[in-house]
């Protein structure tokens, strides 16, 4: 049923705690796991060299944090892909899913930049309200 599970990571605690879910659901499922992080776009205006240097910079960070995630899944045996992408997180996120017919999208509630007192961060809201697919939103700690 979830042959295909999408996990779009921002490194945060409350993305380290969906991960855990998405072991337990692909372990059952033998799913399939497609681990996401999108960093933000960086404009043309800003010069080609400098505009590179961030954008190597950037990779770098998207790496570790898709490693990190990819690191778990290698322990339990369960196969993945990692897709790093420049742009805005919920249409990352929107696009992999459409693309790559996803079954299932597994996300944290909040993230990086929480603000006490919100339920949803902005990108778990885009997500849920357009998403092709059934989202599980797993809530971190509460602030
Ligand atoms: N850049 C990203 N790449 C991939 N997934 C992301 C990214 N940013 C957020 N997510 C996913 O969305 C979840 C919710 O994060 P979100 O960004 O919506 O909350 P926030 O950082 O607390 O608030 P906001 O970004 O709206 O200020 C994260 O736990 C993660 O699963
Ligand atoms: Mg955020």
């Amino acid at each position: 049923m979830y042959e295909k599970i999408l996990y779009p990571t921002d490194g945060s605690e409350c993305s380290k705690k969906a991960l855990r879910h998405v072991v337990e659901i692909a372990r059952k499922f033998n799913s399939r796991v497609y681990i996401l992080h999108a960093f933000p776009f960086i404009p043309e205006y800003i010069g080609s060299e400098y505009r590179q240097k961030i954008v190597s910079q950037s990779t770098l960070e998207s790496e570790r944090i898709t490693r990190e995630a990819a690191e778990v899944l290698d322990k339990e045996g369960i196969p993945y892909e990692i897709e790093i992408l420049e742009g805005p997180a919920h249409k990352a996120i929107l696009n992999v899913a459409e693309v790559r017919n996803v079954d299932l999208i597994i996300m944290g509630s909040r993230g990086v930049s929480a603000l006490a007192g919100v339920l949803l961060g902005s990108v778990s809201q885009r997500v849920v309200t357009h998403a092709p697919c059934p989202v599980m939103i797993v809530r971190g700690e509460e602030k």
